[in-house]
C-alpha cells in the first residue's frame, strides 16, 4: 500500500465549526454584521471578510457557504464594490442579499437596471417552489431597500420569486450553487427571512448547526493550551463580563496558571466588588489577587472636579496599582484581554494574529509597555455570545446580564469631588433604583439605568424641619451600541417608588429628579 493509500485511510477529524465557516462578504451594506450575527443564531459560524478577498484565499478557508452581503451603492456606481468574478466559480454555495444578488446577476450574465421604481420597507412577495423558499407560505411580507433591480436573471437561473414592482425578486442557480434574494432576509421586518437563511445553511449549504456556546467552549479551552502551554498568565478583572467571561475560559483551559488581579479602586456599585471575589475566589476558586486601593483613589482626587482629570487620575492610578502586584507575581508570559469580535471587525484586523499590547485610554486599560502576549479568547464572539457562553460557564445571572459601566464607575456620576460621603449617598441611591427597576422587570429592557448626583443642595421639608440637601437625579436609556440613546420612558408608578424610597431612606437626600435628554446632544454619562 502506498503512503497515499495509507493517508487515505486515516479517519479525518471532523472540522470544528470555525474551521468550516459561512463567510459573510462585506459590501459595504449597513446590515453585514446583522447577517453574520444571523448565522450565527442558526447555529453556523460565520465571519466577515473585506470583499476585496481574492477567490483563491476564500478557498482556502473551506468554507461551508458565502454570503454577499448589500451595499449602499449602485452596481454601476463609480467605485462601487466588486467580488472576485472567479468567488462564484468555487463551487460553494452563495447567497447574494440586495445589493449582493446584484453583482451575482452581472457576473453572471443577467442585467441590472435603474428601473425608476425603488422599493423600500415592508414588501408583499410572492414565492415559488424553490430551495431557498422550502417550507415557507407563498405569500409573505419581506423588507426591501434598493433603488436598481435585476432585469434579467443570470442564464440558467430560475426566478423563484416576485413582488409588484420587481419581476425578480429572488432567483436560484441550482446547478451553479447561486441564489440571490433583493430582499432583506436578517432583518426582523422580514418574519420569515431567519427560516430562509436555515434553508440555505442547512438544505442548500448542508452545515450542520454546530456552533453552540459548549462548542464554543471546547474549541476555545484548545486554542488557549495550544497557545500558553505551561506558561503563567495573568488577568484583570473589572467585573464586567468580558474580562469574566475570558478569565473563566482562561482558567478552565489551564487551571491555576492564570492569576486573575482585581484592582478595587472603590468607585464599583453596592454589592459588586463582593460579588466578583466570591464568585471567582469562593465559587470557581480561580486564583485571585484582590487589590484594596480605595483610599488610593480617594486620596487621588480629592480636591479633584474637573471630568477628564478624575478619568486621566484613575487611570494612571488604576496602571499603577496594576504594575505594583504584577511585579510580584514573578515571570509572567501571558494576559488575557476580553477583546471582542465587534472590537476587531472595528480595528480592520480579522486575521486571527495576536496583536501586542496596544494602549486602551480607558480605566482597565492596561500599561502599554509591558511585554507581554495577548490571549484574546473572545476575538471571535459578539456581545451576546459572549452572555450565552458566560451562562454554559455557570456565571452568576447577575454578572452574565450586567448593564455596561464606565471603567472609572461612580467616580464620573459623582458631579464635583468625589468624597466618601458623597459616594455613600451615590451607592446607596443607586442600590435602591438597580433594586426597583429589577423588581419591574426593565434591567435588561434598557441600555443602562443608574443615578447620578449633582453635588449640589436644595432646600426641602420633611417632617417639620426645613432640610438643605443632594438632589439625585435618575438615568434610562435605551440604545444600540451607547452611540445615540434615548431617555427610556419608565412608568410613573416605577419612578415614584424610586423617588420615594430614595428621600425617605438616604438622609441625605430630600429630592429626585428624572433626566428626559437623549444623545445627542446629552451624552449618557453626567460627566
Ligand atoms: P457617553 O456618556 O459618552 O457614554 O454617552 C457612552 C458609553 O460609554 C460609557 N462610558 C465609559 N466607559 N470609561 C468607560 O469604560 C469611561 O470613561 C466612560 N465614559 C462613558 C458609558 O457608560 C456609556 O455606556
Amino acid at each position: 500500500m502506498s503512503a497515499a493509500e495509507l493517508e487515505a485511510l486515516v479517519p479525518v477529524p471532523e472540522a470544528s465549526p470555525e474551521e468550516r465557516p459561512v463567510l459573510v462578504v462585506d459590501l459595504g451594506g449597513q446590515y453585514s454584521q446583522l447577517i453574520a450575527r444571523r448565522v450565527r443564531e442558526a447555529g453556523v459560524y460565520s465571519e466577515l471578510v473585506p470583499h476585496t478577498l481574492p477567490a483563491e484565499q476564500i478557498a482556502r478557508r473551506n468554507p461551508h457557504a458565502i454570503v454577499l452581503s448589500g451595499g449602499p451603492a449602485s452596481v454601476y456606481a463609480e467605485g462601487a464594490p466588486r467580488i472576485d468574478p472567479a468567488i462564484l466559480d468555487l463551487g460553494v454555495p452563495t447567497l447574494g442579499i440586495c445589493y449582493g444578488m446584484q453583482l451575482i446577476a452581472l457576473e453572471g450574465g443577467g442585467r441590472v437596471d435603474r428601473t425608476n421604481v425603488s422599493e423600500f420597507g415592508k414588501t408583499e412577495l410572492r414565492a415559488e417552489e424553490g430551495e431557498l423558499f422550502a417550507n415557507l407560505p407563498g405569500e409573505q411580507t419581506v423588507w426591501m431597500s434598493h433603488r436598481d433591480s435585476v432585469v434579467a436573471a443570470p442564464d440558467g437561473a430560475r426566478v423563484t420569486a416576485g413582488s409588484s414592482s420587481t419581476p425578480i425578486a429572488a432567483f436560484e442557480h441550482a446547478d451553479r450553487r447561486l441564489y440571490g434574494v433583493q430582499f432583506h432576509p436578517e432583518v426582523q421586518h422580514t418574519p420569515h427571512g431567519q427560516d430562509l437563511l436555515k434553508n440555505f445553511l442547512y438544505e442548500v449549504a448542508g452545515a450542520p448547526p454546530a456552533w453552540t456556546p459548549a462548542t464554543v467552549i471546547e474549541e476555545q479551552v484548545e486554542r488557549i493550551r495550544a497557545q500558553v502551554g505551561s506558561a503563567r498568565v495573568l488577568c484583570a478583572l473589572s467585573g464586567g463580563v468580558d474580562s469574566a467571561v475570558a478569565a473563566l475560559l482562561v482558567h478552565r483551559a489551564v487551571g491555576d496558571q492564570l492569576t486573575c488581579v482585581f484592582v478595587d479602586h472603590g468607585f464599583m456599585r453596592q454589592g459588586e466588588a463582593e460579588q466578583v471575589v466570591e464568585t471567582f475566589g469562593g465559587h470557581f476558586h480561580v486564583p485571585l489577587v484582590h487589590v484594596q486601593a480605595q483610599e488610593r483613589f480617594l486620596a487621588r482626587l480629592a480636591g479633584v472636579d474637573d471630568p477628564e482629570e478624575k478619568r486621566k487620575r484613575i487611570g494612571e492610578e488604576f496602571i499603577r496599582v496594576f504594575e505594583e502586584e504584577a511585579g510580584t507575581l514573578g515571570d509572567v508570559r501571558y494576559l488575557v484581554q476580553g477583546t471582542l469580535y465587534s472590537d476587531v471587525i472595528e480595528s480592520g484586523g480579522t486575521d486571527g494574529v495576536a496583536a501586542k499590547i496596544k494602549s486602551h485610554h480607558n480605566v482597565g486599560g492596561l500599561p502599554e509597555d509591558m511585554s507581554m502576549e495577548l490571549v484574546e479568547p473572545l476575538r471571535l464572539l459578539f456581545k451576546d455570545e459572549v452572555r450565552r457562553v458566560g451562562e454554559e460557564l455557570g456565571m452568576p445571572e447577575r454578572m452574565v446580564w450586567r448593564q455596561p459601566f464606565p471603567g472609572p464607575g461612580l467616580a464620573i456620576r459623582i458631579i464635583g469631588e468625589v468624597t466618601e460621603e458623597r459616594l455613600a449617598v451615590l451607592r446607596e441611591a443607586d442600590a435602591i433604583l438597580q433594586d426597583e427597576i429589577r423588581r419591574a422587570g426593565w434591567y435588561r429592557q434598557v441600555w443602562q439605568s443608574f443615578a447620578v448626583l449633582p453635588a449640589i443642595r436644595s432646600v426641602g421639608v420633611q417632617g417639620d424641619e426645613r432640610t438643605y440637601a443632594y438632589p439625585i437625579v435618575i438615568r434610562a436609556v435605551t440604545s444600540e451600541d451607547a452611540m445615540t440613546a434615548d431617555w427610556a420612558r419608565l412608568p410613573y408608578d416605577l419612578l415614584e417608588t424610586i423617588s420615594s424610597r430614595i428621600i425617605n431612606e438616604i438622609p441625605e437626600v430630600n429630592r429626585v429628579a428624572l433626566d428626559i435628554s437623549s444623545k445627542p446632544p446629552s451624552t449618557i454619562e453626567w460627566e
